[in-house]
């Protein structure tokens, strides 16, 4: 990976860990010592980042004082490692779901970088106002709009100029080939455009990540 953006995330025997400044772990992953610190084991399996980067992900826009737009939350899996990494900088999170906003607020009260949403990412105007300057959206909504919610965010928060985007080919057709539906939803994206585009197999099917940039 490029430059000091990637001095927060480890390979270690080939697997990947983070930095963390936390003792305890978020659902039982190990934590180890290493070079006077801690490191926190991530695992492909349960995040989409992590299966990228062991796919070969050569650029990692996430820095240590990014402000991160987190579209599809969840329980807080990824973001808990995204807050690893930016440790001077934030991660909005938003998740429409109650049950995961409930688990996804535990870990916020644990850790200082988490700002917890419960919204509807498709209405960004509900929460546009108190989130400040993000440069980064890390967007994985496994919804059949999920492009129509990414360029909703990216137009109203004019200041990202990258992006993460989880796209979920079976969450848009399951009759046409997987690169192709890819394809059809990247030509949907507006004033992004793709930079690196990763198919997540064998760690996650039906899942691609794909790395953009402002036009
Ligand atoms: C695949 S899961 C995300 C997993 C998570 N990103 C991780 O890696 O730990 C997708 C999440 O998006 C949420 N979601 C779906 N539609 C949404 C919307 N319109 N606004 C916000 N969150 C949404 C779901 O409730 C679900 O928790």
């Amino acid at each position: 990976m490029k430059g000091q953006e990637s001095e927060r995330i480890l390979r270690l025997r080939g697997e990947l860990y983070t930095r963390t400044d936390y003792i305890k772990p978020v659902f039982g992953e190990k934590i180890i010592s290493y070079m006077g610190g801690r490191a926190r084991h991530w695992d492909p399996k349960r995040s989409k980042l992590a299966a990228a980067i062991l796919k070969g992900m050569d650029i990692m826009p996430i820095r240590q004082d990014s402000s991160v737009l987190y579209l599809g939350a969840s329980t807080g899996t990824t973001v808990s490692y995204i807050s690893d990494i930016c440790i001077d900088g934030r991660i909005y999170a938003v998740e429409v779901s109650f049950e995961s906003f409930y688990k996804l607020l535990s870990l916020a009260e644990k850790r200082k970088n988490i700002i917890p949403i419960l919204e509807d990412a498709n209405v960004p105007e509900r929460y546009s106002f108190f989130v400040e300057k993000p440069d980064l959206i890390y967007q994985d909504i496994a919804q059949r709009n999920q492009v129509q919610i990414f360029n909703t965010n990216a137009a109203t928060f004019p200041e990202v100029r990258k992006a993460i985007l989880i796209i979920k080919t079976r969450s848009i057709s399951s009759h046409q080939n997987e690169r192709d539906i890819l394809a059809t939803a990247l030509s949907g994206i507006n004033g992004f455009t793709p930079v690196r585009s990763y198919n997540l197999s064998p760690y996650d099917q039906a899942n691609y990540l794909v790395y953009l940039e402002r036009v």
